[in-house]
């Protein structure tokens, strides 16, 4: 394994950092420190290194969007209606940053803190202690952020937190994927997602608590099918295309939940989870004023698979439950196989 940490730049005087780890099939990761960011996933190609995902040049690129482009996202993924919910008996509030509502952490998530880095073996490592202080949610909580290479080429991501006081964790990654080498959208790729059912959303996108069937709609992948067949099945709801919590459906430990791939360059990208939500995200507002690196701003630049637990489960445990008591340690870890 080949290991780097360069000075990528600087934020509010602190330096950023890019880390990188490659493997010996010539594969590599790179991470920056600023929001524990997916920074590039290169595969090697014929013409050359080819990143299948989207990345800007400049740490005030991510700043000037709400993209949260590769960022990770915490504490809490996904939307929290007007901030509010309960762990027990207690109520808590915690600071808005979207229409009211709590969005991926809030106005001081995951994706704003430059975190401490290292690089060692096979691993990316982000440390840092986020108090209820920097980010108004109850208790203080130790994270550990971890991007493993493999020489199989899987890219692990592991979670591990430890909390101070009771607090609530739904952790995910926000990496937009496009499998094309060209400067093309994502409509030719393929998707199978393991899900018959999503969550029904409020014209807030916040979730109701009731769910609406995939299967044999344009939002159903567990046929495997185009991105651009399911966005043209949906070019008459304001969104244009796909902003969804996908319910995982049963199915074995072993099994991809998802599987994104490229029929023409056989480079495909397996996501193994065990958490039972996926928000799919295919960035359909998108537009030109964004400089990514490899590719032009348009709508569908990018394909954003998100695992979590489903959002409403801080409402309603039947969904799960991402509380934290005093003391307690979690684990979450998320799988990228990748082919070429
Ligand atoms: C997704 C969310 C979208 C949008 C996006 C970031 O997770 O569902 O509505 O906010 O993040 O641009």
């Amino acid at each position: 394994m080949i290991t780097n940490k360069t000075l990528f730049d600087t934020v509010n005087g602190e330096p950023v950092y890019k880390l990188s780890l490659t493997n010996a099939n010539k594969m590599t990761i790179s991470c920056l420190s600023y929001g524990a960011n997916w920074y590039e996933l290169l595969v090697p190609t014929a013409a050359g290194p080819q990143n299948l995902l989207l990345n800007f040049a400049k740490i005030a690129d991510y700043q000037t969007t709400n993209q949260y482009l590769n960022m990770s996202i915490g504490r809490v993924a996904g939307r929290i209606g007007k901030g509010r919910f309960k762990i027990g008996e207690h109520d808590y509030q915690v600071a808005p940053n979207e229409r009211g509502n709590t969005l991926h952490g809030g106005p001081h998530g995951f994706n704003q803190i430059n975190w401490d880095s290292t690089v060692v073996a096979n691993q990316i490592i982000f440390t840092h202690q986020i108090t209820s202080t920097d980010d108004s949610f109850p208790g203080d909580l130790d994270v550990t952020l971890t991007y493993t290479l493999t020489d199989d080429n899987q890219v692990l991501l592991d979670y591990n937190v430890l909390s101070h006081g009771e607090t609530v964790f739904n952790p995910t990654n926000h990496a937009y994927f496009n499998l094309n080498a060209g400067d093309e959208n994502i409509k030719n790729l393929e998707l199978l997602l393991k899900s018959s059912h999503r969550l029904a959303l409020d014209t807030e996108k916040i979730p109701t608590g009731k769910t609406l069937v995939n299967t044999d709609t344009p939002y159903g992948f567990e046929t495997k099918k185009t991105l651009g067949a399911a966005i043209e099945g949906l070019q008459n709801i304001p969104e244009k295309g796909i902003d969804d919590v996908y319910l995982i459906d049963r199915h074995a430990d072993n099994d991809p939940v998802a599987v994104l791939s490229d029929p023409d360059s056989n480079i495909s990208v397996s996501i193994f989870s065990q958490r039972n939500a996926i928000v799919l995200f295919t960035a359909n507002g998108f537009g030109p004023d964004q400089p990514y690196l490899t590719k032009t701003g348009q709508p569908y630049v990018g394909v954003a698979l998100e695992a979590q637990t489903a959002p409403n489960a801080i409402f309603d445990h039947d969904y799960g439950d991402f509380s934290l008591q005093d003391g307690e340690r979690q684990h979450y870890q998320t799988k990228y196989q990748i082919r070429f």
